[in-house]
C-alpha cells in the first residue's frame, strides 16, 4: 500500500541522523578554535561516538530504505523536480557514506567509545590515513553544502508551494475517539 507519510522506522532513522550529522559537523568545525585544549579531547571523543552510531544507524537506514512502505508522492511538484529529489536523497546517501568510512580509515589512533570501550583504527599505514583525511574533509564540506540545500528545499515547499513537505516526517496526528450516544449516557 503507498502511504502519505513516511513508517515510524523511516521517521525515527531521518531525525536521529539528522540531529547527529548537523551536530558533528558543526562540532568538527568549532574543534579547529579549541585545539590543545581539554574542549578539544571532549568533542574529540564525542564526535568519534556519535559518528559510531550514525554508522549503524546510516547501515539500517540504507538498507530499509529498499525495504519500507512506498510513499505517495506530492502533487506540487514536476516530474523533472521529483527527480531531482530522488537525486538528491541519493547524492546524501553517498556523501554520508564516503564521510563515515573515511572517518573511520583517517584515524592514526584508536579512540574511546564514550569514554567506555576502546576501538582500534582499522588502518595504521600513514599514507593511507592522510589520504583519507583528504577524503573525510572534502566529503565534510561537501554534504555540510547539500545538506543545506537540502534543507532549503524544505523550506521552499513549506512556505512557497504551502504543501506541507514536512507532516510527512513527522509523527501521525492521534485519531479522534468516536463515541456513540449510548456510551455518552451519563457523562457531564
Ligand atoms: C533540519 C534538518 C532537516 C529537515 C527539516 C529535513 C527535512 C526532510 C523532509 C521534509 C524530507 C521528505 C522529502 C520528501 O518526502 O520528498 C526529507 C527526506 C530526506 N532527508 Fe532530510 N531533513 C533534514 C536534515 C537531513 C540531514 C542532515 C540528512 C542527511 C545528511 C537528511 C537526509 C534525507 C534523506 C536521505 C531523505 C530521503 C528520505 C530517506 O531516505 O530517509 N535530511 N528530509
Amino acid at each position: 500500500m503507498i502511504q502519505k507519510r513516511y513508517d515510524s522506522l523511516s521517521r525515527l532513522l531521518h531525525w536521529s541522523m539528522a540531529a547527529i550529522i548537523i551536530y558533528a559537523t558543526v562540532a568538527g568545525y568549532v574543534m579547529h578554535l579549541v585545539v590543545g585544549t581539554k574542549a578539544f579531547e571532549v568533542l574529540s571523543v564525542l564526535n568519534m561516538s556519535f559518528a559510531t552510531i550514525g554508522t549503524v544507524l546510516f547501515v539500517m537506514r540504507w538498507v530499509w530504505s529498499y525495504f519500507r512502505p512506498a510513499v505517495a508522492s506530492v502533487n506540487s511538484t514536476t516530474t523533472f523536480e521529483k527527480n531531482i529529489a530522488k537525486f538528491v536523497h541519493s547524492v546524501l546517501y553517498l556523501l554520508m557514506f564516503l564521510v563515515f568510512v573515511s572517518g573511520f580509515l583517517m584515524l592514526k589512533e584508536p579512540y574511546w567509545f564514550f569514554w567506555l570501550v576502546k576501538v582500534p583504527n582499522p588502518v595504521t599505514d600513514m599514507v593511507i590515513n592522510d589520504f583519507f583525511f583528504f577524503v573525510h574533509r572534502a566529503s565534510c564540506a561537501v554534504l555540510g553544502l547539500v545538506v543545506v540545500m537540502h534543507i532549503g528545499a524544505v523550506v521552499y515547499h513549506q512556505f512557497w508551494l504551502r504543501d506541507n513537505l514536512i507532516a510527512r516526517l513527522m509523527p501521525s496526528k492521534p485519531k479522534p475517539v468516536v463515541m456513540h450516544l449510548s456510551q455518552k449516557k451519563g457523562r457531564v
